[in-house]
C-alpha cells in the first residue's frame, strides 16, 4: 500500500461557488479606530472536543474514531458510493492509497475558526503501529488493522465567506446543507436556509423560500424529496428549548412543491420515500420519536391525510432519529433515560419495539449526539467528545481566532472565560472564569488569579494603571441580591481590593469614565435596576448621581472613549418582558437615544464601544436561532451572536455565525494576531452540559410543560 504523501493530506480543495454576490461593504471605514480586536465568549464552547465515531449495529465493540481530532467535528453523513462516483473529479485531485477505502464521511467542522463541510476518505494505514480492531464487513469478524488514515476534501466553506454550515448530505452530485450566509434583512429572523450545491460545477441554488428559515434538512432515499423543520411564514417566536417548527417537504431539485406535512415536529429522517421519522416534545413531557406516512405516490404528494404514529414511549426522552432504507426494521435515536445523566445512542427495532443500547456499554459517562446510519445500515455514526488529544493532552484554546466576515482591520477571538476587558493600552485582558477574576497579557501569557470570589463583568480604569473594576455576587439575580462593586489593584504583589458600593442591592456592570474620575454602574437600590454614576476612587461615599430612573431595568453600561456617551441595555419599552434594546445617553443625563432594537421582543445586550467610539459591538438575537437547540449541548440563549453597529444605530453587521450562545464582547485598541495569541491553556475538555430542560424526572408533568401544550392538539402524542 502506498503511504499517503503529506502534500495530499494538505491538498484541500477550495471550490468557488457562484453565490449571489453580496454588496461589498465599505470595510475601510470600519476599523474601529486603527487595527483593533474584538474578544467575546461562547458558553461552554471551549470545552467541546467533538469527533465523529461509529459503531457497528451488531454490537457495542470496536468503536471507530473517524475524524482527525482537530477542531470540533459533528453532524456527519455517510454518502452513498453512487453519489461519490459523481464527484470523482474532486476526489481525483488527491493521491489516494491503493487500498480500498474503509468508508467516506461528510461532516461539519469548525477548524480555522470558520464553519466548513469536509469529506474524509478513511483508510486503514500500513504504518508500523497496529492498534485498532475493526469489523470485516464481508464476514463480520473483527480484525486487527493499522491505524486509520484519511484524505480530507473541503467541500464547502471559505475563509473569505464566513457563515454557519450544518447538516450536510450528498445526493447525486449535489450537497444539500444549511447555511447562514444570506441576511433575510428582517430583525430577529433566522438566517438558516437550505441550499443545494453541485459540487463539481459549484452551481448553488437556494431551496428555502426567501425570508423563511429551514433547519435539519433530510433528503429522501430517492433524492426526490427534502424534508425540513421550519416555522414557515410564522417565524421564530423566541423559543429556545424545543423550536415550534413544523415539517415541510419540497422537491430537492429546486425547492418547489413545498408543502407542510406535519404540524409540530423537527429533525426529520426518511426510511423510504413516503415514510418519515421525526421528534417532538409531547404533552406528557417526554421528547418522543414519531413515524409519519406521507401520501406520496408516483413522485407526487397526494391529498390524503398524513398518518402519524408515536414510536417511542413515555418514560424516556428519545430524539434526533435516524432511519435508513437499507434496513427499515430499526432506527437510531439519542436518548436521555431517567437515572442516567448522559445522552446515549440506542437502536429501536420498530417491529418489536425493543431498544438496544449502542454507546453506553462503550463510553457510559460521555454524551453522544445526533446519530446517522451508513448506506448499508451496518454502522451508526454519531459525535462525542474525544476527551484528550491523540498525544494525551487537552488543548482548550485560551483565545481562539475566528474568521471575520466583514472587517479586515479587526481580528476576532473567542476567549475561554467571560466578560473580558482590555487595559487602555490593549496590553492586558481581565476576564471572569467562575468562580474568580483573572488578568493576563494579551497574548495569553502571565495569567494571574486576582480574585477567587464569584464575580461578573470587568473593566479597567483609564488613568490608574492596573486598577480593574468588577461586581462581586451572582448574575441574573433580583434587585435586592447582594452584589457590590469593587476595584482591584492587580499590580500589587497581593492584589488589593477596595469596595465601592455598600448597599448590596445588585450594584454591577461598572464602567469607568475616560478621565478616570467616575464609574457608571447599574443598581437595584430604588427597587428597579437603573443607572448611577459614582466617584471612581472612593465609590459612592465620594459622590453618587442617578443617571436614569424608571420602573424598568437599565443595565450593562459602557462609557464611550470620548467620554460623551454611556451605552446601555434596557427593557424600558416593555418592562419585565425579557426584551432588551440598546440605548445611549450623555453622562449628564441628556440626549437619550435608542441605538437598536432587535425586532419586537428581541434582545440587544452587552454594548461595548470601539476605540474610536464610532461603533458598538453587542450580542443579540438579531439573527434568530440557527439550529434546533436539542442538537447541541446546553445554551441558555442559543440565539446569541455578535454584531457590530455604528453608534448612531445604522449599518448592523453580523460577526459570528453559529448555533451557540455568544456574548460579552469587548473591543481592544490593539490588533491581536492569531499566531501571537492562540495557544493551548491546558484546561479541561469535555465538561459541557446536556440541555438543562431535558427533565428526566418521572414525576408528573410540570405546570410549565402543561401550559406549553395546553394550546396544542391533545391527540398529538397519543400512543
Ligand atoms: C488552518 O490553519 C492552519 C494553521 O494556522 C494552516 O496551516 C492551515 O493551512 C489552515 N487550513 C485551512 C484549510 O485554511
Ligand atoms: C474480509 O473477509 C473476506 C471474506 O472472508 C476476506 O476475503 C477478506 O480478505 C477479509 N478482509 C481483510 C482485510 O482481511
Ligand atoms: C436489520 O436490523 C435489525 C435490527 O437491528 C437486525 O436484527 C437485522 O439483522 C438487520 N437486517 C439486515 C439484513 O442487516
Ligand atoms: C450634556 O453633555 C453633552 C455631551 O457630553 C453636551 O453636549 C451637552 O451640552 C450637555 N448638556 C448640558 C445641559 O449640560
Ligand atoms: C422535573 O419536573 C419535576 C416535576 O415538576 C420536578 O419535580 C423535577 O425537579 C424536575 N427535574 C429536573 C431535573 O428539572
Amino acid at each position: 500500500m502506498v503511504e499517503m504523501k503529506p502534500s495530499s493530506l494538505q491538498a484541500m480543495i477550495t471550490v468557488f461557488f457562484n453565490f449571489i454576490v453580496l454588496p461589498v461593504l465599505a470595510t475601510a471605514d470600519l476599523d474601529g479606530g486603527g487595527a483593533t480586536s474584538i474578544v467575546f465568549t461562547t458558553l461552554g464552547r471551549s470545552s467541546y472536543a467533538f469527533d465523529i465515531y461509529s459503531l457497528p449495529i451488531s454490537g457495542p465493540a470496536n468503536e471507530l474514531k473517524l475524524t482527525d481530532g482537530e477542531s470540533i467535528n459533528f453532524n456527519g453523513h455517510f454518502p452513498s458510493f453512487s453519489s461519490l462516483s459523481k464527484i470523482n473529479p474532486l476526489l481525483a485531485k488527491h493521491v489516494l492509497p491503493s487500498a480500498a477505502p474503509l468508508l467516506h464521511l461528510i461532516y461539519v467542522t469548525e477548524r480555522n475558526g470558520s464553519s466548513s463541510i469536509y469529506l474524509d476518505t478513511v483508510f486503514h494505514s500500513t504504518g508500523p503501529r497496529s492498534t485498532l480492531e475493526v469489523p470485516n464487513e464481508s464476514n463480520g469478524n473483527y480484525e486487527r488493522v493499522k491505524e486509520l488514515k484519511r484524505v480530507q476534501t473541503r467541500l464547502m466553506g471559505s475563509n473569505r465567506r464566513v457563515s454557519m454550515k450544518d447538516r450536510p448530505s450528498l445526493v447525486g452530485e449535489s450537497l444539500i446543507y444549511v447555511s447562514t450566509h444570506e441576511d433575510p434583512g428582517v430583525p430577529r429572523a433566522s438566517w438558516a436556509a437550505v441550499y443545494s450545491t453541485e459540487l463539481v460545477t459549484g452551481m448553488t441554488r437556494r431551496l428555502t423560500p426567501k425570508e423563511m428559515a429551514d433547519f435539519s434538512p433530510a433528503v429522501s432515499p430517492s433524492g426526490i424529496w427534502t424534508a425540513v423543520a421550519s416555522y414557515g411564514e410564522k417565524g421564530w417566536a423566541g423559543d429556545v428549548e424545543e423550536l415550534g417548527t413544523d415539517i415541510y417537504v419540497f422537491l430537492t431539485q429546486d425547492g418547489s412543491n413545498r408543502v407542510k406535512v406535519i404540524e409540530h415536529g423537527g429533525w426529520p429522517s426518511w426510511s423510504d420515500d413516503s415514510t418519515l421519522y421525526f421528534h417532538r416534545r409531547c404533552e406528557d413531557g417526554w421528547w418522543s420519536v414519531f413515524r409519519a406516512t406521507l401520501p406520496i405516490q408516483n413522485g407526487q404528494l397526494g391529498v390524503d391525510p398524513v398518518a402519524i404514529q408515536r414510536v417511542t414511549p413515555p418514560g424516556l426522552h428519545a430524539f434526533t432519529p435516524a432511519a435508513s432504507i437499507a434496513n427499515k426494521s430499526f432506527i437510531a435515536v439519542a436518548t436521555r433515560r431517567p437515572g442516567n445523566d448522559y445522552r446515549h445512542i440506542e437502536l429501536l427495532n420498530v417491529v418489536s419495539n425493543k431498544f438496544t443500547e449502542l454507546t453506553r456499554p462503550v463510553s457510559p459517562n460521555v454524551h453522544h449526539l445526533n446519530p446517522f446510519i451508513s448506506t448499508d445500515a451496518s454502522r451508526v455514526g454519531y459525535h462525542r467528545c474525544r476527551g484528550v488529544n491523540n498525544d494525551g493532552e487537552s488543548n482548550n484554546l485560551l483565545l481562539e481566532n475566528l474568521q471575520n466576515p466583514l472587517l479586515p482591520g479587526i481580528s476576532l477571538f473567542r476567549i475561554d472565560g467571560s466578560f473580558p476587558s482590555f487595559s487602555p493600552d490593549g496590553e492586558r485582558i481581565a476576564y471572569v472564569k467562575l468562580p474568580g477574576v483573572y488578568v493576563m497579557n494579551h497574548d495569553g501569557s502571565g495569567e494571574r488569579s486576582v480574585s477567587t470570589r464569584m464575580a461578573f463583568t470587568t473593566a479597567w480604569d483609564w488613568k490608574r494603571k492596573g486598577v480593574v473594576y468588577t461586581s462581586v455576587g451572582p448574575t441574573f439575580a433580583s434587585e435586592s441580591t447582594k452584589v457590590d462593586i469593587i476595584s482591584i489593584n492587580v499590580d500589587d504583589d497581593v492584589p488589593s481590593y477596595k469596595q465601592l458600593t455598600f448597599g448590596g442591592e445588585n450594584n454591577a456592570f461598572p464602567s469607568p469614565s475616560p478621565d478616570g474620575k467616575w464609574v457608571a454602574f447599574r443598581s437595584g437600590r430604588s427597587g428597579h435596576k437603573n443607572l448611577y454614576i459614582m466617584d471612581a476612587l472612593n465609590g459612592e461615599a465620594g459622590g453618587l448621581y442617578r443617571l436614569t430612573e424608571g420602573p424598568w431595568s437599565d443595565t450593562m453600561c459602557n462609557w464611550s472613549p470620548d467620554g460623551d456617551w454611556i451605552a446601555f441595555a434596557s427593557d424600558r419599552e416593555n418592562p419585565g418582558s425579557g426584551s432588551f434594546e440598546l440605548f445611549k445617553i450623555h453622562p449628564n443625563g441628556t440626549g437619550l437615544q435608542k441605538v437598536i432594537e432587535s425586532g419586537s421582543g428581541g434582545r440587544a445586550n452587552h454594548p461595548w464601544f470601539s476605540p474610536d467610539g464610532k461603533y458598538i459591538v453587542l450580542t443579540s438575537d438579531y439573527a434568530g436561532v440557527s439550529a434546533e437547540p436539542i442538537s447541541n449541548p446546553h445554551h441558555y440563549q442559543p440565539y446569541g451572536d455578535i454584531f457590530v453597529i455604528k453608534s448612531d444605530g445604522s449599518d448592523i453587521r453580523r460577526l459570528t455565525h453559529n448555533s451557540y450562545e455568544d456574548g460579552t464582547p469587548a473591543w481592544s485598541p490593539k490588533y491581536m494576531k492569531a499566531v501571537d495569541v492562540e495557544w493551548s491553556n491546558g484546561g479541561t475538555q469535555c465538561s459541557f452540559e446536556d440541555c438543562h430542560w431535558l427533565n428526566t424526572s418521572t414525576s408528573t408533568i410540570t405546570p410549565v410543560v402543561e401550559a406549553y401544550y395546553s394550546s396544542a392538539p391533545k391527540m398529538q402524542c397519543a400512543q
